[in-house]
Protein backbone atom coordinates (compact mmCIF):
# COMPACT_ATOMS: atom_id res chain seq x y z
CA UNK A 1 0.00 0.00 0.00
CA UNK A 2 1.28 3.20 -0.77
CA UNK A 3 1.97 5.70 1.54
CA UNK A 4 0.70 9.17 1.80
CA UNK A 5 0.45 12.12 3.24
CA UNK A 6 -2.15 12.52 5.77
CA UNK A 7 -1.24 16.10 7.14
CA UNK A 8 1.52 19.51 6.17
CA UNK A 9 2.28 22.06 9.20
CA UNK A 10 5.02 23.69 7.22
CA UNK A 11 8.36 21.83 7.01
CA UNK A 12 6.84 19.14 9.22
CA UNK A 13 4.45 16.28 7.01
CA UNK A 14 3.15 13.14 8.44
CA UNK A 15 2.55 10.24 6.20
CA UNK A 16 0.79 6.66 6.95
CA UNK A 17 1.35 3.85 6.54
CA UNK A 18 5.19 3.78 7.38
CA UNK A 19 5.75 0.65 9.16
CA UNK A 20 8.51 -0.57 7.11
CA UNK A 21 10.42 2.70 7.35
CA UNK A 22 13.04 3.57 9.63
CA UNK A 23 13.88 6.89 11.84
CA UNK A 24 16.43 9.03 9.70
CA UNK A 25 15.29 7.26 6.75
CA UNK A 26 15.25 9.79 3.64
CA UNK A 27 11.97 9.76 1.85
CA UNK A 28 10.68 11.86 -1.07
CA UNK A 29 7.55 13.67 -0.45
CA UNK A 30 4.52 13.92 -3.08
CA UNK A 31 4.28 14.60 -6.82
CA UNK A 32 7.54 16.90 -6.78
CA UNK A 33 9.64 14.43 -4.99
CA UNK A 34 10.54 16.93 -2.05
CA UNK A 35 13.27 15.44 -0.11
CA UNK A 36 12.59 15.19 3.46
CA UNK A 37 13.90 12.78 6.47
CA UNK A 38 12.02 10.57 9.64
CA UNK A 39 12.36 12.28 12.30
CA UNK A 40 9.78 10.68 14.43
CA UNK A 41 7.86 7.12 14.06
CA UNK A 42 4.68 6.13 15.81
CA UNK A 43 3.07 3.42 14.77
CA UNK A 44 2.47 3.75 11.32
CA UNK A 45 2.52 7.47 10.80
CA UNK A 46 5.70 8.43 10.08
CA UNK A 47 6.56 12.49 10.92
CA UNK A 48 8.59 13.86 8.23
CA UNK A 49 11.29 16.76 8.13
CA UNK A 50 10.81 18.13 4.73
CA UNK A 51 13.95 20.45 3.53
CA UNK A 52 12.81 22.42 0.82
CA UNK A 53 9.42 24.37 0.34
CA UNK A 54 6.23 22.27 0.85
CA UNK A 55 3.68 25.22 -0.20
CA UNK A 56 1.04 23.37 -2.71
CA UNK A 57 2.02 19.60 -1.01
CA UNK A 58 -1.39 18.60 -0.36
CA UNK A 59 -2.82 15.72 1.89
CA UNK A 60 -3.46 12.41 -0.18
CA UNK A 61 -0.09 12.99 -2.54
CA UNK A 62 2.30 9.87 -2.42
CA UNK A 63 5.00 9.60 -0.28
CA UNK A 64 8.13 7.40 -0.78
CA UNK A 65 10.91 5.88 1.49
CA UNK A 66 14.50 5.44 0.04
CA UNK A 67 15.58 2.98 2.45
CA UNK A 68 18.46 4.61 3.77
CA UNK A 69 19.45 7.49 5.96
CA UNK A 70 21.11 10.51 4.51
CA UNK A 71 23.87 9.85 2.71
CA UNK A 72 26.83 11.89 1.15
CA UNK A 73 28.43 10.49 -2.29
CA UNK A 74 32.32 10.31 -1.47
CA UNK A 75 34.41 10.45 -4.51
CA UNK A 76 36.79 12.47 -7.22
CA UNK A 77 35.17 15.38 -8.16
CA UNK A 78 34.27 16.83 -4.86
CA UNK A 79 37.25 19.56 -5.03
CA UNK A 80 35.78 22.40 -6.25
CA UNK A 81 32.43 21.93 -5.82
CA UNK A 82 29.93 23.98 -4.35
CA UNK A 83 27.07 22.05 -2.28
CA UNK A 84 23.54 22.70 -0.75
CA UNK A 85 23.12 21.53 2.62
CA UNK A 86 22.12 17.84 1.62
CA UNK A 87 24.81 17.39 -1.15
CA UNK A 88 23.09 18.77 -4.11
CA UNK A 89 25.90 20.55 -6.32
CA UNK A 90 24.44 24.16 -6.86
CA UNK A 91 25.89 25.06 -9.68
CA UNK A 92 24.50 22.07 -11.38
CA UNK A 93 20.71 22.18 -9.88
CA UNK A 94 20.89 25.72 -11.63
CA UNK A 95 22.01 25.06 -14.97
CA UNK A 96 19.47 21.97 -15.38
CA UNK A 97 16.57 23.98 -13.73
CA UNK A 98 17.29 27.66 -14.16
CA UNK A 99 16.74 28.31 -10.87
CA UNK A 100 19.17 28.67 -7.13
CA UNK A 101 18.04 24.80 -5.75
CA UNK A 102 14.52 23.81 -7.16
CA UNK A 103 12.22 21.44 -4.91
CA UNK A 104 12.85 17.59 -5.05
CA UNK A 105 15.88 18.29 -7.78
CA UNK A 106 17.36 14.82 -8.35
CA UNK A 107 20.89 15.55 -9.37
CA UNK A 108 23.25 14.22 -7.72
CA UNK A 109 26.84 14.96 -5.69
CA UNK A 110 29.33 13.91 -8.65
CA UNK A 111 29.19 15.10 -12.00
CA UNK A 112 28.14 11.98 -14.00
CA UNK A 113 29.29 12.94 -17.33
CA UNK A 114 33.31 13.74 -15.54
CA UNK A 115 35.98 11.14 -16.34
CA UNK A 116 38.66 10.63 -14.47
CA UNK A 117 41.72 8.13 -15.48
CA UNK A 118 41.41 5.01 -13.10
CA UNK A 119 45.04 3.60 -12.70
CA UNK A 120 44.75 0.03 -10.60
CA UNK A 121 47.27 -0.47 -7.74
CA UNK A 122 46.04 -4.22 -6.74
CA UNK A 123 45.98 -7.22 -8.73
CA UNK A 124 43.00 -9.56 -8.95
CA UNK A 125 43.30 -11.96 -6.07
CA UNK A 126 44.66 -9.44 -3.57
CA UNK A 127 42.70 -9.60 -0.37
CA UNK A 128 41.60 -5.79 0.54
CA UNK A 129 39.43 -4.56 3.33
CA UNK A 130 37.57 -1.39 4.10
CA UNK A 131 40.26 1.80 3.49
CA UNK A 132 42.83 0.00 1.38
CA UNK A 133 43.39 2.34 -1.65
CA UNK A 134 42.57 -0.16 -4.99
CA UNK A 135 43.96 2.69 -7.24
CA UNK A 136 44.42 6.37 -8.52
CA UNK A 137 43.00 8.97 -10.06
CA UNK A 138 44.39 12.41 -10.48
CA UNK A 139 41.29 14.63 -9.29
CA UNK A 140 43.12 17.61 -10.50
CA UNK A 141 46.07 18.87 -11.64
CA UNK A 142 48.71 17.25 -9.40
CA UNK A 143 45.53 16.19 -6.45
CA UNK A 144 46.15 11.97 -6.66
CA UNK A 145 42.70 11.11 -5.44
CA UNK A 146 43.06 7.42 -4.20
CA UNK A 147 39.94 5.48 -4.49
CA UNK A 148 39.20 3.52 -1.44
CA UNK A 149 37.80 0.26 -0.70
CA UNK A 150 34.57 1.42 1.35
CA UNK A 151 34.81 0.91 5.47
CA UNK A 152 33.01 -1.81 6.08
CA UNK A 153 33.39 -3.45 2.52
CA UNK A 154 36.29 -6.70 2.46
CA UNK A 155 36.66 -9.35 -0.17
CA UNK A 156 39.51 -11.03 -2.73
CA UNK A 157 39.67 -8.57 -6.12
CA UNK A 158 38.34 -10.64 -8.82
CA UNK A 159 38.50 -8.46 -11.55
CA UNK A 160 40.32 -4.60 -11.29
CA UNK A 161 40.90 -2.33 -14.50
CA UNK A 162 42.62 0.45 -15.37
CA UNK A 163 41.16 3.14 -17.87
CA UNK A 164 38.45 6.09 -18.22
CA UNK A 165 35.47 5.77 -15.82
CA UNK A 166 33.13 7.94 -14.33
CA UNK A 167 32.02 8.63 -10.46
CA UNK A 168 29.57 5.88 -10.67
CA UNK A 169 31.15 3.34 -12.89
CA UNK A 170 32.37 -0.03 -11.79
CA UNK A 171 36.32 -0.25 -11.51
CA UNK A 172 36.95 -3.22 -9.55
CA UNK A 173 34.43 -6.76 -8.42
CA UNK A 174 35.15 -9.03 -5.78
CA UNK A 175 34.71 -12.59 -5.22
CA UNK A 176 31.38 -12.18 -3.81
CA UNK A 177 30.14 -10.04 -6.36
CA UNK A 178 30.57 -6.50 -4.54
CA UNK A 179 30.76 -3.85 -7.13
CA UNK A 180 33.92 -0.84 -6.35
CA UNK A 181 33.06 2.35 -7.95
CA UNK A 182 34.85 5.23 -7.91
CA UNK A 183 32.37 6.79 -5.75
CA UNK A 184 30.66 5.38 -2.48
CA UNK A 185 28.25 6.96 -0.27
CA UNK A 186 28.18 7.17 3.45
CA UNK A 187 25.58 8.23 6.35
CA UNK A 188 26.68 12.01 6.89
CA UNK A 189 25.31 11.66 10.79
CA UNK A 190 27.86 8.39 11.76
CA UNK A 191 31.66 9.00 11.96
CA UNK A 192 33.88 7.07 9.22
CA UNK A 193 35.63 4.55 11.62
CA UNK A 194 39.84 5.17 11.64
CA UNK A 195 42.39 2.24 12.54
CA UNK A 196 43.88 4.86 15.78
CA UNK A 197 43.47 8.56 16.95
CA UNK A 198 47.12 9.99 17.25
CA UNK A 199 48.04 12.98 19.48
CA UNK A 200 48.35 16.25 17.64
CA UNK A 201 51.78 17.88 17.56
CA UNK A 202 51.99 19.49 14.47
CA UNK A 203 50.49 23.07 14.52
CA UNK A 204 47.03 23.89 12.22
CA UNK A 205 49.40 27.12 10.93
CA UNK A 206 46.60 29.61 9.88
CA UNK A 207 48.87 32.51 8.78
CA UNK A 208 47.34 34.99 11.35
CA UNK A 209 50.01 35.95 14.28
CA UNK A 210 47.81 36.23 17.04
CA UNK A 211 46.51 32.60 16.37
CA UNK A 212 49.38 31.18 15.25
CA UNK A 213 51.70 32.73 18.20
CA UNK A 214 49.53 33.04 21.19
CA UNK A 215 47.11 30.56 20.47
CA UNK A 216 48.00 28.09 18.24
CA UNK A 217 45.74 24.87 17.57
CA UNK A 218 46.86 21.74 16.44
CA UNK A 219 46.08 19.75 13.40
CA UNK A 220 43.14 17.38 14.54
CA UNK A 221 42.45 20.38 17.21
CA UNK A 222 38.84 22.18 17.40
CA UNK A 223 37.87 25.36 18.00
CA UNK A 224 35.22 27.43 19.54
CA UNK A 225 35.27 30.88 17.91
CA UNK A 226 32.51 33.45 19.59
CA UNK A 227 32.04 36.66 19.21
CA UNK A 228 29.35 39.36 18.90
CA UNK A 229 27.80 40.89 15.74
CA UNK A 230 30.31 42.19 13.58
CA UNK A 231 33.39 41.40 15.31
CA UNK A 232 35.07 39.50 12.83
CA UNK A 233 34.09 35.63 12.67
CA UNK A 234 33.65 35.13 9.54
CA UNK A 235 36.45 37.65 8.28
CA UNK A 236 38.56 34.90 9.75
CA UNK A 237 36.76 32.23 8.75
CA UNK A 238 37.02 33.21 5.26
CA UNK A 239 41.23 34.23 5.96
CA UNK A 240 41.54 30.33 7.31
CA UNK A 241 39.54 29.54 3.82
CA UNK A 242 42.03 31.48 2.06
CA UNK A 243 45.73 31.04 3.87
CA UNK A 244 45.56 28.31 6.55
CA UNK A 245 47.92 25.37 5.73
CA UNK A 246 45.61 22.85 4.92
CA UNK A 247 45.52 20.23 2.12
CA UNK A 248 41.79 20.41 1.48
CA UNK A 249 39.08 22.99 3.21
CA UNK A 250 36.10 22.06 4.04
CA UNK A 251 33.41 25.76 4.11
CA UNK A 252 30.38 25.33 5.66
CA UNK A 253 28.17 28.63 5.53
CA UNK A 254 25.22 27.50 7.76
CA UNK A 255 22.33 30.18 7.77
CA UNK A 256 24.56 32.92 7.64
CA UNK A 257 23.82 35.66 4.80
CA UNK A 258 23.95 34.63 1.29
CA UNK A 259 26.34 37.74 -0.11
CA UNK A 260 29.07 36.32 2.18
CA UNK A 261 29.23 33.06 0.80
CA UNK A 262 29.35 35.00 -2.76
CA UNK A 263 32.19 37.12 -1.11
CA UNK A 264 33.85 33.95 -0.99
CA UNK A 265 32.84 32.25 -4.48
CA UNK A 266 34.08 35.46 -5.86
CA UNK A 267 37.43 35.54 -3.89
CA UNK A 268 38.89 31.73 -4.32
CA UNK A 269 38.87 31.24 -7.48
CA UNK A 270 41.42 34.27 -8.01
CA UNK A 271 43.61 33.73 -4.93
CA UNK A 272 46.68 31.41 -5.26
CA UNK A 273 47.28 28.85 -2.83
CA UNK A 274 51.27 29.94 -1.91
CA UNK A 275 52.21 26.21 -1.85
CA UNK A 276 50.99 25.08 -5.12
CA UNK A 277 50.64 28.22 -6.94
CA UNK A 278 47.54 27.01 -7.89
CA UNK A 279 43.90 28.62 -7.19
CA UNK A 280 42.69 28.20 -3.60
CA UNK A 281 39.08 26.90 -5.27
CA UNK A 282 41.14 23.86 -6.37
CA UNK A 283 41.20 22.16 -2.74
CA UNK A 284 37.99 23.82 -1.31
CA UNK A 285 34.41 22.59 -0.55
CA UNK A 286 31.42 24.41 0.02
CA UNK A 287 28.57 23.59 1.99
CA UNK A 288 25.68 26.43 1.91
CA UNK A 289 22.80 26.66 3.98
CA UNK A 290 22.67 30.30 4.01
CA UNK A 291 19.44 32.16 6.17
CA UNK A 292 17.46 32.12 2.65
CA UNK A 293 17.03 28.39 2.53
CA UNK A 294 15.16 25.71 4.24
CA UNK A 295 16.02 25.57 8.05
CA UNK A 296 15.95 21.97 8.26
CA UNK A 297 18.53 21.01 5.49
CA UNK A 298 20.99 23.93 8.20
CA UNK A 299 21.92 20.67 10.33
CA UNK A 300 22.41 18.17 7.82
CA UNK A 301 24.57 21.00 6.15
CA UNK A 302 27.65 20.49 9.17
CA UNK A 303 27.54 16.97 8.89
CA UNK A 304 27.85 16.42 5.65
CA UNK A 305 30.59 18.61 5.54
CA UNK A 306 32.06 16.94 8.46
CA UNK A 307 31.43 13.69 6.64
CA UNK A 308 32.82 14.73 3.32
CA UNK A 309 36.09 16.49 5.75
CA UNK A 310 36.52 12.49 7.14
CA UNK A 311 36.77 11.40 3.40
CA UNK A 312 39.24 13.33 2.34
CA UNK A 313 41.14 12.30 6.51
CA UNK A 314 40.70 8.81 5.24
CA UNK A 315 42.56 9.44 1.81
CA UNK A 316 45.35 10.85 4.01
CA UNK A 317 44.77 14.82 3.68
CA UNK A 318 45.11 17.32 6.24
CA UNK A 319 41.37 19.05 5.83
CA UNK A 320 40.25 22.23 7.55
CA UNK A 321 36.61 22.41 8.29
CA UNK A 322 35.44 25.74 8.85
CA UNK A 323 31.56 26.29 10.27
CA UNK A 324 30.32 29.91 10.10
CA UNK A 325 28.25 29.63 12.48
CA UNK A 326 27.08 27.09 15.20
CA UNK A 327 24.57 29.36 16.75
CA UNK A 328 22.42 29.27 13.26
CA UNK A 329 22.96 24.78 13.34
CA UNK A 330 21.95 24.64 16.99
CA UNK A 331 18.65 27.30 16.03
CA UNK A 332 18.01 24.98 13.60
CA UNK A 333 18.27 22.18 16.01
CA UNK A 334 15.63 24.33 18.77
CA UNK A 335 13.01 25.54 15.75
CA UNK A 336 12.98 21.96 14.65
CA UNK A 337 12.27 20.23 17.98
CA UNK A 338 9.81 23.22 18.79
CA UNK A 339 8.30 22.50 15.82
CA UNK A 340 8.33 18.26 17.08
CA UNK A 341 6.84 19.41 20.09
CA UNK A 342 9.76 18.42 22.20
CA UNK A 343 10.07 19.72 25.89
CA UNK A 344 12.59 22.54 25.64
CA UNK A 345 15.87 22.76 27.42
CA UNK A 346 17.95 25.85 28.72
CA UNK A 347 16.40 28.86 26.36
CA UNK A 348 14.45 26.59 24.31
CA UNK A 349 17.33 24.50 22.87
CA UNK A 350 16.68 20.72 22.66
CA UNK A 351 17.99 18.73 25.83
CA UNK A 352 20.51 17.12 24.14
CA UNK A 353 22.40 20.44 22.95
CA UNK A 354 24.77 19.69 24.71
CA UNK A 355 25.69 16.07 23.53
CA UNK A 356 25.01 17.23 19.96
CA UNK A 357 27.34 20.30 19.77
CA UNK A 358 30.02 17.50 21.49
CA UNK A 359 29.63 15.19 18.50
CA UNK A 360 30.37 17.67 16.40
CA UNK A 361 33.38 18.92 18.27
CA UNK A 362 34.34 15.24 18.36
CA UNK A 363 34.54 14.87 14.68
CA UNK A 364 37.66 16.62 14.45
CA UNK A 365 41.02 13.96 14.99
CA UNK A 366 44.17 13.43 13.41
CA UNK A 367 44.62 9.76 12.67
CA UNK A 368 46.11 6.78 11.48
CA UNK A 369 43.70 6.07 9.17
CA UNK A 370 42.56 2.78 8.21
CA UNK A 371 43.42 0.57 5.03
CA UNK A 372 46.60 0.01 3.46
CA UNK A 373 49.11 1.17 2.22
CA UNK A 374 49.44 2.75 5.53
CA UNK A 375 48.95 6.85 5.97
CA UNK A 376 47.71 9.36 8.36
CA UNK A 377 44.67 12.25 7.90
CA UNK A 378 43.40 15.20 9.96
CA UNK A 379 40.18 16.96 10.19
CA UNK A 380 40.53 20.21 12.00
CA UNK A 381 37.19 22.02 13.12
CA UNK A 382 37.11 25.67 13.59
CA UNK A 383 33.09 26.62 14.90
CA UNK A 384 32.35 30.46 14.81
CA UNK A 385 29.63 31.03 17.26
CA UNK A 386 27.33 33.65 17.47
CA UNK A 387 26.16 34.39 20.53
CA UNK A 388 22.98 36.76 21.45
CA UNK A 389 24.29 39.95 22.47
CA UNK A 390 27.20 38.72 22.38
CA UNK A 391 26.74 36.68 25.83
CA UNK A 392 29.19 33.78 25.88
CA UNK A 393 27.18 32.36 29.06
CA UNK A 394 24.21 31.13 26.77
CA UNK A 395 23.72 27.29 26.24
CA UNK A 396 25.51 27.45 22.74
CA UNK A 397 28.78 28.95 23.45
CA UNK A 398 29.25 27.30 26.80
CA UNK A 399 28.88 24.02 25.49
CA UNK A 400 31.45 24.53 22.69
CA UNK A 401 33.68 26.02 25.23
CA UNK A 402 33.47 22.45 27.11
CA UNK A 403 34.45 20.39 24.15
CA UNK A 404 37.12 22.77 22.12
CA UNK A 405 40.20 22.25 23.13
CA UNK A 406 40.97 26.25 21.91
CA UNK A 407 39.15 29.16 22.36
CA UNK A 408 39.59 32.33 20.25
CA UNK A 409 37.18 35.00 22.10
CA UNK A 410 36.33 37.83 19.80
CA UNK A 411 36.16 41.53 21.62
CA UNK A 412 33.76 43.50 20.19
CA UNK A 413 35.85 46.30 22.45
CA UNK A 414 38.63 45.52 20.33
CA UNK A 415 36.96 45.29 17.23
CA UNK A 416 35.03 49.01 17.94
CA UNK A 417 38.78 50.22 17.79
CA UNK A 418 39.49 48.90 14.68
CA UNK A 419 41.78 46.24 16.11
CA UNK A 420 41.59 42.90 13.73
CA UNK A 421 41.27 39.88 14.58
CA UNK A 422 39.57 41.08 17.61
CA UNK A 423 40.98 38.04 19.33
CA UNK A 424 41.04 38.79 23.05
CA UNK A 425 44.21 37.79 24.48
CA UNK A 426 43.16 37.99 28.03
CA UNK A 427 40.44 35.26 27.67
CA UNK A 428 41.60 33.46 24.71
CA UNK A 429 43.48 29.86 25.29
CA UNK A 430 44.97 26.89 23.77
CA UNK A 431 45.49 23.60 25.15
CA UNK A 432 48.14 22.56 22.22
CA UNK A 433 50.86 25.40 23.03
CA UNK A 434 53.06 22.88 24.35
CA UNK A 435 52.25 20.15 22.16
CA UNK A 436 53.15 22.01 18.94
CA UNK A 437 56.19 23.84 20.29
CA UNK A 438 59.00 22.00 18.83
CA UNK A 439 57.17 22.16 15.34
CA UNK A 440 57.70 26.50 16.14
CA UNK A 441 60.89 25.45 16.97
CA UNK A 442 62.25 23.69 13.79
CA UNK A 443 59.99 26.02 11.39
CA UNK A 444 60.80 29.33 13.06
CA UNK A 445 63.99 29.63 15.68
CA UNK A 446 65.00 28.04 19.12
CA UNK A 447 63.57 31.06 21.39
CA UNK A 448 59.77 30.66 20.02
CA UNK A 449 58.45 29.25 22.88
CA UNK A 450 59.95 31.91 24.80
CA UNK A 451 58.87 34.70 23.12
CA UNK A 452 55.91 33.16 23.88
CA UNK A 453 56.01 33.20 27.08
CA UNK A 454 57.05 36.77 27.48
CA UNK A 455 54.88 38.23 25.25
CA UNK A 456 51.74 36.96 27.52
CA UNK A 457 53.14 38.35 30.54
CA UNK A 458 54.19 41.56 28.53
CA UNK A 459 50.41 41.37 27.92
CA UNK A 460 49.06 40.82 31.38
CA UNK A 461 51.82 43.67 32.65
CA UNK A 462 50.25 45.93 30.52
CA UNK A 463 46.47 45.07 31.34
CA UNK A 464 47.51 45.97 34.96
CA UNK A 465 49.92 49.04 33.75
CA UNK A 466 47.24 50.99 32.05
CA UNK A 467 44.42 50.17 35.01
CA UNK A 468 46.36 52.59 36.74
CA UNK A 469 47.67 54.96 34.65
CA UNK A 470 43.92 55.17 33.65
CA UNK A 471 43.49 56.70 37.00
CA UNK A 472 47.49 58.41 37.81
CA UNK A 473 48.41 59.10 34.19
CA UNK A 474 51.27 57.58 32.92
CA UNK A 475 53.89 60.34 33.80
CA UNK A 476 53.56 58.78 37.21
CA UNK A 477 54.89 55.63 35.86
CA UNK A 478 58.47 54.61 36.38
CA UNK A 479 60.40 54.96 33.55
CA UNK A 480 60.37 50.91 33.07
CA UNK A 481 57.05 50.88 33.07
CA UNK A 482 56.08 53.30 30.21
CA UNK A 483 58.73 51.05 28.30
CA UNK A 484 55.99 47.98 29.06
CA UNK A 485 54.10 50.14 27.93
CA UNK A 486 55.62 51.13 24.62
CA UNK A 487 56.42 48.03 23.93
CA UNK A 488 52.98 46.08 24.28
CA UNK A 489 52.01 48.56 22.58
CA UNK A 490 53.73 47.61 19.70
CA UNK A 491 52.50 43.64 20.42
CA UNK A 492 49.25 44.77 20.33
CA UNK A 493 48.78 46.96 17.29
CA UNK A 494 52.08 45.39 14.89
CA UNK A 495 52.45 42.15 16.16
CA UNK A 496 48.57 40.74 16.96
CA UNK A 497 47.04 43.03 14.73
CA UNK A 498 46.71 42.02 11.07
CA UNK A 499 44.83 43.11 8.16
CA UNK A 500 43.07 40.82 5.83
CA UNK A 501 42.93 43.48 3.45
CA UNK A 502 46.46 44.17 2.86
CA UNK A 503 47.23 41.76 0.33
CA UNK A 504 51.43 41.71 1.92
CA UNK A 505 49.57 41.45 5.13
CA UNK A 506 46.44 39.16 5.10
CA UNK A 507 48.79 35.75 5.18
CA UNK A 508 51.74 35.97 7.36
CA UNK A 509 54.32 33.33 7.44
CA UNK A 510 55.81 31.57 10.64
CA UNK A 511 58.91 33.59 10.05
CA UNK A 512 57.29 36.68 9.83
CA UNK A 513 55.22 36.70 12.90
CA UNK A 514 58.61 35.40 14.52
CA UNK A 515 60.48 37.93 13.19
CA UNK A 516 57.57 40.77 14.51
CA UNK A 517 57.03 39.33 17.97
CA UNK A 518 61.00 38.57 18.31
CA UNK A 519 61.90 42.45 17.64
CA UNK A 520 59.14 43.70 20.19
CA UNK A 521 60.46 41.71 22.73
CA UNK A 522 63.84 42.45 21.51
CA UNK A 523 63.48 45.86 22.37
CA UNK A 524 61.33 45.60 25.17
CA UNK A 525 64.48 43.82 26.64
CA UNK A 526 67.07 45.83 25.75
CA UNK A 527 65.34 49.03 25.98
CA UNK A 528 65.35 47.95 29.81
CA UNK A 529 68.78 47.44 29.63
CA UNK A 530 69.16 51.20 28.09
CA UNK A 531 67.93 52.59 31.00
CA UNK A 532 69.43 50.65 33.46
CA UNK A 533 72.66 52.06 31.90
CA UNK A 534 71.07 55.87 32.59
CA UNK A 535 69.84 55.93 28.91
CA UNK A 536 66.64 58.93 29.73
CA UNK A 537 63.80 57.32 28.08
CA UNK A 538 62.72 60.32 25.72
CA UNK A 539 65.85 58.99 23.66
CA UNK A 540 64.75 55.33 23.41
CA UNK A 541 64.08 55.25 19.26
CA UNK A 542 60.58 54.25 19.61
CA UNK A 543 59.27 56.19 17.20
CA UNK A 544 61.34 55.10 14.39
CA UNK A 545 61.23 51.68 15.62
CA UNK A 546 57.46 51.27 15.39
CA UNK A 547 57.59 53.24 12.01
CA UNK A 548 59.56 50.38 10.55
CA UNK A 549 57.56 47.40 12.23
CA UNK A 550 54.41 48.85 10.59
CA UNK A 551 56.67 49.20 7.19
CA UNK A 552 57.29 45.49 7.78
CA UNK A 553 54.02 44.02 8.23
CA UNK A 554 52.90 45.54 4.87
CA UNK A 555 56.02 45.21 3.05
CA UNK A 556 56.09 42.28 0.57
CA UNK A 557 58.24 39.01 1.88
CA UNK A 558 61.31 39.99 -0.12
CA UNK A 559 61.79 43.34 1.80
CA UNK A 560 61.29 41.58 5.30
CA UNK A 561 65.30 41.23 5.41
CA UNK A 562 66.44 45.06 5.20
CA UNK A 563 63.88 46.37 6.72
CA UNK A 564 64.19 44.09 9.90
CA UNK A 565 68.22 44.91 9.74
CA UNK A 566 67.48 48.29 10.46
CA UNK A 567 64.88 47.97 12.99
CA UNK A 568 67.93 45.57 14.76
CA UNK A 569 70.32 48.24 14.38
CA UNK A 570 68.12 50.57 16.27
CA UNK A 571 67.53 48.34 19.04
CA UNK A 572 71.24 47.69 18.94
CA UNK A 573 71.62 51.64 18.96
CA UNK A 574 69.70 51.58 22.48
CA UNK A 575 72.19 49.68 24.47
CA UNK A 576 75.31 51.50 23.07
CA UNK A 577 74.61 55.16 23.16
CA UNK A 578 73.94 54.94 26.52
CA UNK A 579 77.84 54.32 27.56
CA UNK A 580 79.71 57.91 26.88
CA UNK A 581 76.50 59.89 28.21
CA UNK A 582 77.04 58.07 31.17
CA UNK A 583 80.48 58.30 31.37
CA UNK A 584 79.57 61.96 30.61
CA UNK A 585 77.44 62.38 33.63
CA UNK A 586 79.62 60.79 36.24
N1 LIG B 1 41.15 40.85 10.06
C1 LIG B 1 40.46 41.95 9.69
N2 LIG B 1 41.08 42.93 9.01
C2 LIG B 1 40.41 44.04 8.67
N3 LIG B 1 39.12 44.26 8.94
C3 LIG B 1 38.44 43.33 9.60
C4 LIG B 1 39.08 42.12 10.01
N4 LIG B 1 38.16 41.39 10.67
C5 LIG B 1 37.01 42.08 10.65
N5 LIG B 1 37.16 43.25 10.01
C6 LIG B 1 36.10 44.29 9.82
O1 LIG B 1 34.97 43.99 10.62
C7 LIG B 1 33.79 43.84 9.84
C8 LIG B 1 32.89 42.77 10.42
O2 LIG B 1 33.52 41.51 10.32
P1 LIG B 1 32.69 40.16 10.12
O3 LIG B 1 31.64 40.30 9.09
O4 LIG B 1 33.68 39.08 9.95
O5 LIG B 1 32.00 40.03 11.55
P2 LIG B 1 31.09 38.84 12.07
O6 LIG B 1 31.52 38.58 13.46
O7 LIG B 1 31.10 37.72 11.14
O8 LIG B 1 29.68 39.56 12.06
P3 LIG B 1 28.21 38.92 12.12
O9 LIG B 1 27.89 38.78 13.55
O10 LIG B 1 27.39 39.95 11.44
O11 LIG B 1 28.27 37.63 11.39
C9 LIG B 1 34.33 43.52 8.45
O12 LIG B 1 33.45 43.90 7.46
C10 LIG B 1 35.62 44.32 8.41
O13 LIG B 1 35.37 45.66 8.09
MG1 LIG C 1 29.59 36.73 10.12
Amino acid sequence: MTARVVRVTGSLVEARPMRESALFDLVRVGARGLLGEIVRLQGEVATIQVYEETAGLAVGEPVRSTGAALEAELGPGLLGSILDGVGRPLARVADQEGDFVLPGAEAVTLDPDRRFAFEATVQPGARVTGGDVVGLVEERPGFLHPILVPPRVSGIVAEVSSGSFGARDVVAALDDGQALTLAHRWPVREPRPVAEWLRGDRPFVTGQRVLDFLFPVAEGGSVALPGGFGTGKTVIEHSLAKWADADVVVFIGCGERGNEIADVLAELPALLDPRTGRSLIERAILVVNTSNMPVAAREASVQLGLTIAEYYRDLGQRVAVLADSLSRWAEALRELGARLGEMPGEEGYPTTLSDRIGKVFERAGRARVRGAPERQGAVTFIGALSPPGGDFSEPVTQAALRVAGTLWALDPALARQRHFPAVDWATSHSLHAEATAQWFVENTAEDWPELRRETSSLLRRDAELREVTALVGVEALQESDRLVLEAARIVREIVLSQSSFDPNDARSPVMKTHRLAALAIAFHRQGLAALERGTAFARLPIGELRQTMVRMRSAPDDALDELALHANALIDSMGREAEPEKEAAQ
